[in-house]
């Protein structure tokens, strides 16, 4: 099943369109522009819910007819918004009860967008009846291909503390613990005499004088994403009813922590999400776009929309620069080499008025159709058009990370030994892989991990005796798996696992930690590799290890434990698995995971200069192999057995690929 049925065999290229926010006047040079520069799907809409329903008892479609008819014209369909992210000033006005409540209980006003609480029945009942308008008015429409449902789901507020989510946190809780000593249990409710003796005494964790129950937290998290989930459901249903055969999603950041990218995937007919990578970061920003990329393909293991991506400058950051010539470009190729199916952007034509008025848009303030940015527009999209084979394929990868939200949710709480940048250590891993071109997916522990041959868990702080029993099983079966420090410490009520740390891990990686021993900034402990001798400061964490059937990798030079093992391995059924006790340096993390990879028999795709990066892409008999040049010089790659027609110039590869600085090739594999 193709990602848009009806662009079964071609990538989707196109952007954010808000033509509500122009004369009509503009729409006919917006649609003879998206010709030319090859656009054929655009997210319509997004925010015009007080252009649809400029009052409670009226809506006005008309604008919307024309913009439907003259994209179905020009033959552009459409990502259809359901509108839903920025309620009218009529509903606030009248309704206060829509309005999001922050945790000292003062409502988040109109004014700016998403301020609605995801359980406020008059915002459900007014977001179900305008879906329900929309879809039955284009439900036959020759333009709609699919509907884009709200938009970036708890981006902004991601929680709230009104009336009627403390109802719906009570009733989500009654569902899950059934009786309050359940409930009392799980929180852990002896400490600071918080028992509770009636449901209504319960409140969401709202402003206190100290730090909060964290399991008390870690359920609200849990609510508020499914909450989320169901209001996305909740459209999703309508449109299915009314349009079943058109597919349903919703853009998708990874950053934004409050919504469960692993239980909403599943609810989605496609991952689309907006990719963001901060050009400040140098190749950071590659490799930032990189880790999201992996991450949205895992969640299906399909491919994905990239929905957003900024054509050039933002403005939500201290210094904004716009990307250079060919940088837009490149990483528009990297999304599609990673798993997309299509390159959207924000948005179309940049806005005039209002707060996003200085982030660039595929046609900007003036001279329209002219600019630099316009002709890189346009050329990338020849581009894809050249690039359709690819479409439908993906990435196979023999490594996984594993990457699971409530940990993050509960690593982000307060009152730890020390602040453990989850996703941040969970990409200083996959940095790694992405360096040598290793593919790599990302996985929930308790996933089906039979076709990998390495299992990466960075911090796997909070874990179920389930979990850890399937990443045993995957070490018994031959599998190398490496877990970090703070690994199995809490279980999913955010309570200690008691009888020694790593909890449920211990066996496994035959090792007691008896300790954590949290670094301030300038403190080192050299942790030195037995085999090479090597030395590497450890910084940020260090922890007191006992073996209980380990093998010293590594050792710790300095502090009470010095001559401890940093690094263990234990061998384990038919694998082994590995525990790093320490955060290392990036060479000293190079040198651990080169040992791993060797353990676990996997290889780079193919060896390449750095900056170079290589993927795979492929289904049955179609194999793509994309090699971008992310360097500022030229690249020489050798390409070995992958021979083949370079897509971008149609040329038959040589033994030898030279690629400009930012330059591509997409080789059609023979
Ligand atoms: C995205 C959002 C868009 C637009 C864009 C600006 O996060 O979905 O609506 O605000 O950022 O960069």
């Amino acid at each position: 099943m193709p990602l848009l049925p009806k662009l079964p065999s071609t990538l989707a290229y196109g952007g954010d369109y808000n033509p509500e926010q122009w004369p009509e006047s503009v729409w006919l040079e917006d649609v003879r522009l998206m010709r030319e520069a090859g656009v054929n799907l655009v997210s319509l809409g997004i925010f015009s819910w007080s252009k649809l329903q400029p009052a409670e008892d009226r809506f006005d479609f008309t604008w919307l007819d024309r913009v439907m008819d003259l994209l179905a014209q020009n033959g552009i369909i459409v990502c259809l918004a359901t509108a839903t992210a920025s309620p009218p000033p009529w509903m606030s006005a009248k309704y206060l009860d829509v309005l999001p409540v922050d945790a000292s209980g003062l409502p988040l006003h109109q004014g700016s967008r998403q301020h609605y609480s995801p359980s406020s029945p008059t915002y459900r009942r007014h977001a179900g009846q305008l879906v329900r308008r929309i879809a039955e008015r284009y439900r036959d429409h020759p333009a709609l291909a699919v509907w884009h449902v709200n938009n970036e789901y708890a981006c902004h507020t991601g929680e709230c503390h009104g009336p009627a989510s403390t109802a719906a946190f009570r009733v989500w809780l009654r569902k899950k613990y059934l009786t309050l000593d359940r409930l009392n249990a799980a929180w852990g409710t002896a400490f600071w005499s918080q028992i509770y003796g009636d449901w209504e005494e319960i409140l969401t964790p709202r402003r206190a004088p100290h730090d909060r129950n964290p399991s008390q937290q870690l359920d609200f998290r849990r609510f508020m994403s499914d909450a989320y989930l169901e209001l996305y459901q909740m459209e999703k249903e309508i449109l299915h009813e009314l349009t079943p055969g058109i597919p349903a999603t919703t853009n998708l950041v990874w950053f934004v922590r409050a919504i469960d990218g692993r239980s909403w995937a599943p609810h989605m007919d496609f991952i689309s999400w907006d990719c963001y990578p901060d050009p400040l970061t140098g190749h950071g920003a590659e490799q930032f776009a990189a880790v999201g990329h992996d991450l949205m393909r895992s969640l299906k293991k399909k491919p994905f929309l990239l929905i957003e991506q900024a054509p050039s400058a933002v403005t939500w950051r201290p210094v904004n620069p716009p990307k250079p010539p060919g940088v837009m470009r490149l990483g528009s190729l990297q999304a599609l080499a990673r798993g997309a199916d299509g390159v959207m952007f924000f948005q179309w034509r940049a806005s005039r008025a209002g707060a996003e008025k200085y982030i660039t848009g595929m046609v900007g303030h003036g001279d329209p159709g002219q600019s630099r940015l316009f002709a890189e527009i346009k050329s990338l999209g020849r581009e894809l058009r050249l690039l359709a084979p690819i479409t439908g394929t993906t990435i196979r990868s023999r490594v996984a990370i594993v990457f699971d939200w409530p940990v993050c949710w509960a690593l982000d709480l307060e009152a730890k030994p020390a602040r453990i940048d989850y996703p941040g250590w969970a990409q200083e891993l996959h940095r790694y892989f992405y360096e040598r071109n290793i593919p790599v997916d990302f996985v929930h522990p308790g996933a089906e991990l039979d076709g990998y041959q390495l299992v990466v868990a960075p911090a796997l702080y909070l874990l179920t005796k389930a979990d850890a029993a399937n990443l045993e099983k995957f070490v018994e079966r031959g599998g190398t798996l490496l877990a970090t420090y703070f690994s199995g410490i809490v279980d999913e009520n955010e309570q200690i696992v008691l009888g020694g740390y790593p909890g449920y891990l211990r066996a496994l990686l035959g090792v007691r930690v008896e300790e954590w021993i949290p670094y301030g900034e300038k403190q080192v402990n050299p942790v030195r590799f037995t085999g090479s001798g090597k030395e590497y400061p450890a910084e940020h964490w260090a922890e007191v290890v006992h073996l209980e059937g380990a093998e010293t990798v590594a050792t710790y030079g300095r502090d009470f434990f010095a001559n401890g093992p940093a690094i263990t391995a234990n061998r384990h059924g038919r694998g082994t698995a590995y525990y790093l006790s320490a955060r290392l340096p990036a060479p000293g993390l190079n040198e651990l995971l080169q040992l791993v990879t060797a353990q676990a028999g996997i290889a780079s795709l193919l060896p390449a200069p750095p900056n170079v990066e290589v993927t795979l892409r492929e289904e049955g008999r179609r194999r793509f192999l994309f090699i971008l040049n992310h360097g500022d010089t030229t690249a020489v790659v050798s390409l070995g057995s992958y021979q083949g027609i370079d897509l971008l110039t149609g040329s038959k590869t040589d033994a030898r690929l030279s690629l400009t600085a930012l330059g591509a090739a997409v080789i059609q594999l023979s």
